[in-house]
């Protein structure tokens, strides 16, 4: 999937334990209050792995991430985050819907988000969605109320992991060849 943005292109995929690395990069160039926001604190640079993720990418580069942690059955959390440089581009509203999808793909009933009180940009997020806010000044705790999934979600999941598959399979032979073969057929 392919969102216009002024700097290029950014394209969206489901992360894997390959990911790590860009993955740890990408938390180090969040400032100190996003990492706080993510429920990571300042220096922890070997948070979890998520067992369920979705990278933003653009020109290769993982620029803004959303990670879903299993809680309990049917319920889990959600930690978002978009590289200061790129947002207000509609990244992370891509990247949540994305989330969303997923979580309504294993049935989960709930989803919580926890943020800072003046988070402005989370309470956009939230405000397209049923969600209940607990207020505990400096934080707030979101529980979204999820539906279950359609035949929109999964194809919103499949989409993301056929990127995955692709970007896995870039520099295998049989890539190289079937490539070749588009573009030289004869
Ligand atoms: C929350 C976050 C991921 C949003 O990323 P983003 O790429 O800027 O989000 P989008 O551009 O898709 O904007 C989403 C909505 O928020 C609004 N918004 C974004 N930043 C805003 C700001 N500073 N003030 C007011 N509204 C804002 C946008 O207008 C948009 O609303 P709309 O869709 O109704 O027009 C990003 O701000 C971030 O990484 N923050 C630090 C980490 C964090 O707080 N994570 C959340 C807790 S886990």
């Amino acid at each position: 999937m392919l969102c216009v943005l002024r700097a290029g292109e950014v394209r969206f995929r489901r992360l894997d334990s390959r990911d790590r690395t860009a993955r740890l990069a990408h938390l180090t160039r969040l400032e100190p209050e996003a990492r706080r926001a993510r429920g990571l604190c300042a220096r922890n640079l070997d948070p979890p792995e998520p067992p369920l993720a979705v990278g933003a990418f653009l020109d290769d580069r993982l620029i803004g991430t959303s990670e879903l942690y299993p809680v309990r059955v049917g319920t889990g959390e959600l930690a978002l985050a978009v590289e200061p440089a790129y947002r207000r581009q509609g990244i992370g509203r891509a990247l949540f819907e994305r989330a969303l999808a997923l979580a309504r793909n294993r049935f989960w009933r709930e989803l919580f988000l926890f943020f800072a009180v003046d988070n402005a940009a989370v309470r956009a997020l939230l405000r397209t969605r049923a969600a209940r806010v607990r207020l505990e000044p400096p934080e707030a705790c979101a529980v979204l109320a999820l539906l279950p999934p359609t035949p929109a979600t999964w194809a919103l999941e499949l989409l993301d992991l056929g990127e995955l598959w692709r970007e896995r399979l870039r520099g295998w032979p049989c890539a190289q060849l079937a490539q070749a073969r588009v573009f030289a057929p004869f």
